[in-house]
């Protein structure tokens, strides 16, 4: 497959990414956030809008600009973001949850900041944040679904349980293990969907996001075309 998007296969396609970690606070100083550059998401929302695609990117605290022709929403928390992405939704042909959403966030940040109390152990407890693929994909007429899987171990099991229970129609499984994947120029992903799979080796991000939105179009047009 050639990621060479001369014909611009998404032309007038709508195409939504979220992209960086999500920030939930803990106090004003404070917050419990997961590692994630945003380089990935942003890579793609530029690639898709290289392909012809409207894009909007619903961006999680990072240090980027925004890839030119592209419509940017920020977000700091899951929740901000679980709005954002749902409004944005609205109508989109595919969505891509490249973010590396927190799963969990303090039940109330604190006003004030936190003192420590002569070497007592601080207990913080957590509550599930809402499943953002999973809200998209209950919408009456959900747009083509493609999410992301960052494991440390057992990358095809979960990548594929993943995709079954979140009802996606493909997921990028990204191997995380010993620091791999994070605050790095370069990335490898393995595509999988529901009869099939493909390798893409390691290489610059901005190329990975290229074949990957390649890989989506030929996959999303063989269902719309
Ligand atoms: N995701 C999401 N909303 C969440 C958590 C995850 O939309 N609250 C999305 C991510 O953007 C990603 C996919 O779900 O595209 C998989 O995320 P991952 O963290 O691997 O899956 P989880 O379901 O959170 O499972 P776990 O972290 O326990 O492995
Ligand atoms: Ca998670």
């Amino acid at each position: 497959l050639v990621a060479s998007f001369g014909d611009g296969p998404l032309r007038g396609r709508k195409v939504v990414v979220s992209a960086g970690p999500t920030y939930e606070d803990i106090d004003p100083v404070r917050f419990i956030g997961n590692r994630s550059s945003g380089r990935m998401g942003f890579a793609i929302a530029d690639a898709a809008r290289e392909a012809g695609a409207d894009v909007t990117l619903v961006a999680g605290p990072v240090a980027l600009a925004t890839p030119a022709g592209v419509a940017r929403v920020d977000v700091r928390s899951a929740r901000q973001m679980h709005d954002a992405v749902l409004a944005a939704c609205d109508g989109s042909d595919i969505y891509i949850g490249a973010a590396a959403v927190g799963d969990y966030r303090p039940e109330q940040a604190a006003g004030q900041k936190l003192k420590k109390h002569d070497g007592a152990p601080l207990r913080l407890e957590l509550t599930e944040n809402p499943d953002i693929l999973a809200a998209v994909a209950a919408r009456p007429r959900p747009p083509f679904l493609v999410g992301f899987a960052a494991e440390t171990h057992e990358l095809a099991r979960y990548a594929q349980d993943k995709l079954r229970r979140k009802g996606l129609d493909m997921i990028a499984a990204n191997d995380v293990g010993d620091g791999r994947g994070f605050e790095v120029a370069d990335n490898a992903l393995v595509l999988y969907w529901r009869d099939g799979s493909v390798s893409l080796p390691r290489m610059p991000k901005t190329d990975l996001a290229r074949q990957l939105v390649a890989h989506i179009a030929e996959r999303f047009l063989s269902g719309h075309g």
